[in-house]
């Protein structure tokens, strides 16, 4: 893997993966990253890398539906591995305009299959990111196994379930060399403040509400995202072709208990003025509509097959976030106010 696509890289997770690759492993190639940079994409997440290592590092401003660049892209850096975040990511979104989950993580995920397959004399691998919301919600006990049905209750898991049936349908039909992973809740740095824990970090560093669905009692089962990013590099180099892994936490709990847990770190490191706990912040409000339950992901495959174990426990990594939440108050306002938008309209075109 000398020339490796990473679709979605200026998101969270896809940031993660990219910087993991060029500081922290043995990868020796080059990263061709492109993104369409929605809202939830921002480039400035690694102009670092862009400086520090020019001929390593390079990024292109592109649609993965676009099929010409698309394939421009691949002929000209000579694509020989693709890893693809790219997508809608937002539940909530999914539910109030599902539109471009259709359009980004099914046609998106169908152009980037079909530019693969014309370029699969030159392909080591596809790596498709898919999530664990395939599977649909459990009920108080058992766990996801790769050989779990699917049942998506949402657009945005219904439309990366039809973009992993596709990858699959590649692979047996074209043999395109492919692995899928299914992977549990991230959180950790870069992560846009839509999302659960940033969002209740940064309201509760503000003295804001702190909304919490229903009655809290869903369960998610958490990864720090760096732990997420070194399983995506070892299921690329060690992963059988054809397979699919799913990647989980071991780590449940009820929302409740994630916000409470904020909470009480945040009391600690940045009392409020008034002595009180954070807690007081919280409100139940409208439950979000086909609310999944539980999830909870049994990893084993990927622990005894490929010798992957998480690194950080949810205590660990989740003093880790909010104190990069802390220490990062520039990222938090751009961000928040949109301000990178700007900037990224005034840096990148379309390549
Ligand atoms: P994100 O929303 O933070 O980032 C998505 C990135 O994709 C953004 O940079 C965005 O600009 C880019 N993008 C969107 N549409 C595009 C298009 N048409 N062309 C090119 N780029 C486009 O998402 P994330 O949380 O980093 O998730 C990355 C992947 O991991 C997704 O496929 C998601 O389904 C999957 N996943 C996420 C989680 C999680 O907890 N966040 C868990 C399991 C799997
Ligand atoms: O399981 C993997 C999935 O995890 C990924 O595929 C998705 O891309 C990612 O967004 C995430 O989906 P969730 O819907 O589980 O994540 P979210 O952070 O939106 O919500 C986590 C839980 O917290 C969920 O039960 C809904 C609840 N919630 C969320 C928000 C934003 C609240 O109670 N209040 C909130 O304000």
């Amino acid at each position: 893997m000398k020339n490796m696509l990473v679709t979605g890289g200026c998101g969270f997770i896809g940031t993660g993966f990219i910087r993991l690759l060029l500081l922290d492993s043995d990868f020796d190639g080059r990263i061709i990253n492109v993104d369409h940079l929605t809202y939830a994409g921002n480039p400035a997440n690694l102009t670092d890398l862009e400086k520090l290592s020019p001929e390593r590092y390079i990024f292109l401003k592109a649609d993965i539906c676009d099929s010409d660049a698309m394939t421009r892209i691949f002929d000209w850096y000579e694509i020989d591995a693709v890893c693809h975040f790219a997508a809608e990511s937002h539940v909530d979104r999914s539910i109030v305009a599902p539109d471009a989950f259709i359009k980004t993580n099914i046609s998106g995920t169908f152009n980037l299959l079909e530019v693969a397959r014309r370029n699969s004399d030159r392909l080591n691998l596809f790596h498709h990111i898919s999530t664990d919301e395939v599977f649909g919600s459990l009920g108080p006990d058992g766990y996801f196994t790769e050989q779990t049905a699917y049942r998506p209750n949402s657009p945005y898991s219904a439309s990366k379930a039809a973009s992993d049936h596709l990858v699959r349908a590649y692979s047996k039909t074209y043999d395109l060399p492919v692995t899928v992973s299914n992977c549990s809740n991230n959180y950790g740095p870069y992560q846009f403040p839509e999302k659960l824990i940033p969002l209740m970090i940064l309201n509760a560093i503000e003295d804001k509400p702190l909304p919490v669905y229903g009655a809290g009692k869903n369960v998610r089962d958490w990864l720090y995202v760096e732990d997420h990013c070194r399983a995506v590099w070892r299921i690329m180099q060690k992963g059988t072709r054809g397979e699919t892994y799913n990647i989980g936490g071991r780590c449940e709990l009820a929302n409740i208990d994630t916000v409470n847990l904020i909470c009480d770190i945040l009391d600690e490191r940045l009392p409020r003025a008034n002595q009180s706990s954070r807690r007081d912040l919280i409100r139940f409000v409208k439950d979000r509509p086909g609310h999944d339950l539980r999830y909870a992901i049994d990893c084993s495959k990927l622990e005894n097959e490929l010798g992957w174990s998480a690194l950080e426990t949810f205590e660990t990594g989740l003093k880790k976030t909010i104190q990069w939440y802390l220490d990062n108050p520039q990222w938090v306002q751009s961000v928040k106010s949109g301000e990178y938008l700007k900037w990224v309209e005034e840096h990148y075109e379309a390549s």
